[in-house]
């Protein structure tokens, strides 16, 4: 263990040049003051004004997404996406254990139920295989729908998560989806800046969101977005999350119960300075990455965990397998390294494992059952990068 915690601190040290990291902290190097005290002065800092607007044009110009639409987080985005494909009460949504609370809180937040399925060694994303073996021991088709034989229950829909930024064969996804009829709704909450085959991270699916929480590689304070490609989709949305109120000047009619969830001007004034800086961000934590890949190079034990095939990675955390490390070495090493100030942390909780998830229906587990006590996240934050 402590050849293990040396290895690892000197790496992170000598990749940071810093005794203490943080796990990915923001980075604020272009206009964010300027539009922000421009945004204050304006008078409008709420669901209004210009710069949410300008935000969605600068993300659907970057993504490639036909549609962007501004939220107040990277939750409510896929809550509203998953709204807007149609979803019912108690359908089942594939998705996998191995991903942060919020993916299958919000299908909980739509009244339908998550069904946990495996994650692939490699990519940290769904494991394509074993998703398609299971469908088809599980799935009855019936008329335009597939049900889960065991619960009667209609399977709708699917939530790849482009897990650190990796980003998993999504053209296989898409085959797999259209012969078992279902929906995709891509969570690239933490995937601004990667690439499938030249195409941005939630623009594959049905639809895609990404986060912009002050965590993620650009930040609006607490914000998401919903991308899609469909105009239909995209205006179902926008009156979902503007209290369904219809158009006109000064008259208060609302169509449903909806939601606030718009993206604030304020938030969407440091989003503008972000998202210009972009590139910049992402030429800094690729010398990270490309650091950490050498650092870890020589190591048996330890495998840098690199971007699957097809994708171009944003490596927004660059993590580390540990092969067989049990929870217990693993909390031992973790303690360690925060103690030393490295903010290094475990990857998620399974979330079948979680109290409120546990009666949920799940496939068999095993590769995330090893990933959980395998994977270390080291700290990433692209400041390391700008120094370098
Ligand atoms: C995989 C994943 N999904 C969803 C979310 C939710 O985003 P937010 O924190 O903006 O609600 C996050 C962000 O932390 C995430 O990492």
């Amino acid at each position: 263990m402590n050849s293990l915690f040396k290895k690892i601190s000197i790496a992170i040290k000598r990749v940071t040049n810093k005794n203490s990291a943080t796990l990915h902290a923001p980075i604020f190097i272009g206009k964010e003051n300027f539009y922000l005290k421009e945004c204050i002065k304006s008078t409008f800092v709420s669901t209004s004004g210009k710069y949410i607007n300008q935000f969605e044009k600068k993300i659907k110009k970057f993504t490639g997404s036909k549609h962007a639409i501004a939220v107040v987080n990277g939750t409510a985005a896929l809550q509203m996406a998953l709204r807007a494909t149609g979803i019912k009460t108690n359908d089942e949504i594939l998705v996998p254990s191995l991903t942060f609370v919020g993916t299958a809180n919000a299908i909980k937040h739509c009244g339908a139920i998550p069904h946990f399925v495996d994650s692939d060694k490699e990519s940290l994303g769904i494991c394509l295989n074993n998703l398609e073996t299971y469908l088809k021991k599980i799935s009855l088709k019936r008329g335009s729908h597939i049900f889960n034989k065991n619960t009667g229950r209609r399977i709708f829909a699917v939530i790849p998560v482009h897990v650190y930024g990796h980003i998993i064969d999504m053209n296989k996804l898409k085959k797999i989806a259209k012969k078992y009829k279902l929906k995709i709704v891509e969570d690239a909450a933490e995937s601004l800046g990667s690439f499938f085959l030249g195409k941005h991270a939630g623009t594959m699916g049905n639809l895609g969101i990404i986060s912009f929480n002050a965590n993620k590689v650009i930040t609006t304070g607490g914000g998401g977005i919903i991308l899609t490609n469909s105009s239909l989709l995209a205006k179902r949305i926008r009156h979902l999350i503007s209290t369904a109120k219809l158009s006109h000047p000064w008259k208060f009619i609302h169509n449903k119960v909806a939601w606030n969830y718009r993206m604030p001007n304020i938030n969407a004034a440091l989003g503008c300075a972000q998202i210009e800086k972009i590139n910049t961000i992402l030429k800094y934590k690729k010398k990270i990455t490309k650091k950490y890949q050498k650092e870890f190079k020589f190591y048996e034990n330890v495998i840098f965990v690199n971007q699957p095939k097809g994708c171009k990675s944003n490596y927004w955390l660059n993590t580390i397998k540990v092969k067989n490390l049990t929870f217990s070495q693993r909390d031992k090493l973790l303690n360690k390294l925060n103690e030393s100030y490295l903010e290094c942390r475990p990857v998620w909780k399974l979330l079948h494992k979680l109290s409120m998830f546990k009666k949920y229906p799940k496939s068999k587990l095993n590769n995330s059952e090893k990933l959980e006590s395998e994977l270390i996240t080291l700290p990433s934050s692209p400041v390391y990068g700008k120094k370098n």
